[in-house]
């Protein structure tokens, strides 16, 4: 899906109240005192924020946090974002007590250009998921009869919800700058890549990788397979895979996507090695075997070394390579050296490097490469639906330049 959307650049917000959905779905520390353990969703959303208030918009902003599906739960109010919004903006964030209710709309009515409003957690009311058009209606109401409404969520644009997309009915709706370069970086390597196109694809589950395997054959000269993935993908070609992570009903659908992949001459790269263990912990034993040729009573945790060289190898002359899901158990040390050994390989190479949200997002920051890279998404499974060429909700809503 190519998109081509006006962004907050293409139109005059000067002493307009605009309506901003940010992604402030942050972690937050367990034990609920109420400390965010990464910000990096609230910075990510600065210079949107900063670009607006500098052309004397009056920025409402707007997040969700968590499931509180309809329910109050103060765990999930957005007062901790608020108070660290304003710390890195170095100026106040008006927080509204309510989402659309009498504070949110005595607040909104008075905020002057330059200044800016955090309303509570829209999932604490029961229409933001439903898109129920009278709470899409009731928030673009809050930016007045010149309002205009900013999508800067990259996050959440593949959820049709009323502040994501069904919002966009009543507002002139425009993106932000961290949506925008997603579309660029991520949008531009699918449609028109610098090749060889390199996707690798890991993570535990074929079946929640399908849809990305099924695009990426369409586009992609190599894609190479690895995690807990592969396994499905050896005891599909009959390999022995002991107590590795098997999709029994996913099987024919490995299958169907190896000869897919020779029918249109992508290279499908599968492991030819693994590292084993003999418990699924930080401290089992480990030895590296053949792929296909795992004992009983073992199970695969890692690429083995050979694989790192021929999965290292592909990536050295890509031009763009697409990483979404580890090689194997990186959270565990002895087995993150797979994860590891790709992480660098793409920082030394001069590909074009995209990493997808989530998981893979987690190992390149844990394993100190974020800034070697071209771009490193904000959206977990927006990214993934992203790559998959389906239709983001929110993102189609916003207005064709
Ligand atoms: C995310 O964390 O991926 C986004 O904020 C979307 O959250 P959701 O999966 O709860 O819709």
């Amino acid at each position: 899906m190519e998109y081509n959307k006006k962004s907050v650049k293409d139109i005059d917000v000067a002493g307009k109240k605009v309506l901003l959905r940010c992604d402030f779905n942050v972690p937050m520390a367990k034990d609920g005192s109420g400390v965010i353990t990464d910000d990096k969703r609230i910075r990510a959303a600065l210079p949107t924020i900063q670009y607006l208030l500098e052309q004397n918009a009056a920025v409402i902003a707007c997040s969700h946090m968590g499931k509180p599906k309809g329910e109050w739960k103060p765990e999930l109010s957005m007062a901790p974002v608020a108070a660290r919004l304003s710390e890195l903006l170095g100026k106040e964030v008006i927080l509204a007590k309510d989402i659309v209710g009498e504070d949110a709309q005595a607040k909104a009515a008075a905020l002057q250009p330059g200044q800016i409003l955090l309303l509570e957690n829209l999932r604490y009311d029961k229409g933001e998921t439903k898109n129920d058009p009278d709470f899409a209606k009731a928030l673009a109401d809050l930016a007045g009869a010149e309002g205009v409404y900013v999508s800067d969520a990259f996050g959440t644009v593949h959820r049709a919800h009323a502040s994501t997309a069904g919002v966009a009915a009543y507002l002139p709706a425009v993106s932000g700058f961290l949506i925008q370069k997603e579309l660029d970086v991520i949008g531009g390597a699918l449609a028109a890549p610098k090749r060889p196109l390199v996707a690798i694809l890991g993570g535990s589950k074929v079946s929640s990788k399908i849809g990305v395997i099924n695009n990426l054959l369409e586009i992609a000269d190599t894609i190479i397979i690895g995690g807990g993935m592969a396994y499905t993908f050896s005891a599909a070609q009959g390999g022995k895979i002991g107590n590795s992570l098997l999709e029994e009903d996913w099987k024919n659908y490995a299958l169907e996507m190896i000869e897919k992949a020779q029918a249109k001459g992508v290279k499908l790269l599968l492991p030819i090695d693994t590292v084993i263990a003999d418990d699924f912990a930080p401290t089992a034993n480990d030895q590296v075997v053949a792929a296909g040729e795992i004992p009983d009573g073992w199970q695969g945790l890692d690429i083995g070394p050979k694989t790192v060289e021929l999965y290292c190898n592909a990536v050295a002359d890509a031009g763009t390579v697409i990483w979404n899901g580890p090689m194997g158990v990186f959270e565990f040390e002895k087995f993150a050296v797979g994860t590891k050994a790709v992480a660098e390989a793409l920082s030394n190479t001069d590909a074009i490097t995209i990493i997808g949200g989530g998981d893979s997002a987690a190992a390149v920051q844990q394993l100190g490469y974020a800034d070697k890279m071209t771009h490193i998404s904000t959206g977990g499974g927006a990214s993934l639906e992203f790559m998959e060429g389906k239709v983001l909700p929110g993102i189609a809503c916003l207005q064709d330049k």
